[in-house]
């Protein structure tokens, strides 16, 4: 079980200050935002912290340009990517392909929470929201992905539905119940665990604390809990 930190700050002077404050060896995921602006400086400095990274850039184009895009994240030593599983399976194979033999874990997203019966008309598809998802995460998986972004929701259903292991990382995670700030579907870290979550991907909780290791810390003894 491991924590993934979302590093979802403004610029890069806040990022290296909280770099700085982490002491727990987290996987640090980056979005857009920091990546657009500071890139490779950014993540180099992540990994010389001895951080793991995520690269959180939801790769979507065609098969040989997701390729290339798998390739160069290797190279700047991404620990994990995601990737649209939207794509389609050869765009899926083609990043499983670049992936080869390195350690990098791909993450497959399927459909955004942001989304809802809206989209599934806008697609014009007959299935539900739930079994579109399903079906994108199992084809993910299949063709060769390390792992699912889902909700703690959704983690025993796909788990229960694909016939391979894969790594469920679970995002809308609220220490206390109560504290939804957008998400809609939140979960504990306690209840994540139980449903089968392997990584929990943590940002507001843990960046909007006045003592971000101690949060950490609970965070890890939440876990434990959940594990005995
Ligand atoms: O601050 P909070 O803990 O809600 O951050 C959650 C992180 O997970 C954010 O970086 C957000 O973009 C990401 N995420 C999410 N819901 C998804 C997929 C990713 O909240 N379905």
């Amino acid at each position: 079980m491991k924590i993934a930190l979302a590093l979802d700050v403004e610029n890069d002077k806040e990022a290296y200050k909280i770099l700085d404050e982490i002491e727990e060896k987290v996987i640090v995921k980056v979005g857009y935002l920091l990546f657009i602006k500071y890139g490779k400086e950014l993540v180099k400095s992540i990994k010389d912290r001895g951080f793991e990274l995520f690269l959180d850039l939801k790769l979507h184009d065609i098969p040989n340009t997701v390729y290339n895009g798998v390739k160069a994240s290797i190279e700047i030593g991404a620990d994990y990517l995601t990737i649209h599983t939207l794509g389609g399976r050869e765009m899926i194979k083609k990043a499983v392909e670049a992936k080869g033999n390195s350690n990098l874990k791909l993450l497959g997203v399927t459909i955004l929470t942001s989304h809802s019966q809206e989209y599934v008309n806008y697609v014009k598809s007959q299935y539900s929201l739930e079994d579109l998802a399903l079906n994108l995460a199992r084809e993910g998986i299949l063709n060769g992905l390390d792992g699912i972004v889902c909700s703690s929701h959704e983690v025993k259903y796909l788990k229960s539905n694909i016939d391979k292991p894969f790594l469920a990382v679970v995002p809308g995670i609220r220490l206390v119940a109560e504290k939804t700030d957008d998400q809609t579907r939140i979960a504990t870290p306690k209840q994540a665990v139980i449903n089968g979550a392997d990584i929990l991907v943590i940002g507001r909780p843990i960046l909007q604390s006045q003592d971000k290791n101690q949060t950490i810390k609970k965070i890890k003894e939440m876990i434990d809990e959940a594990r005995t």
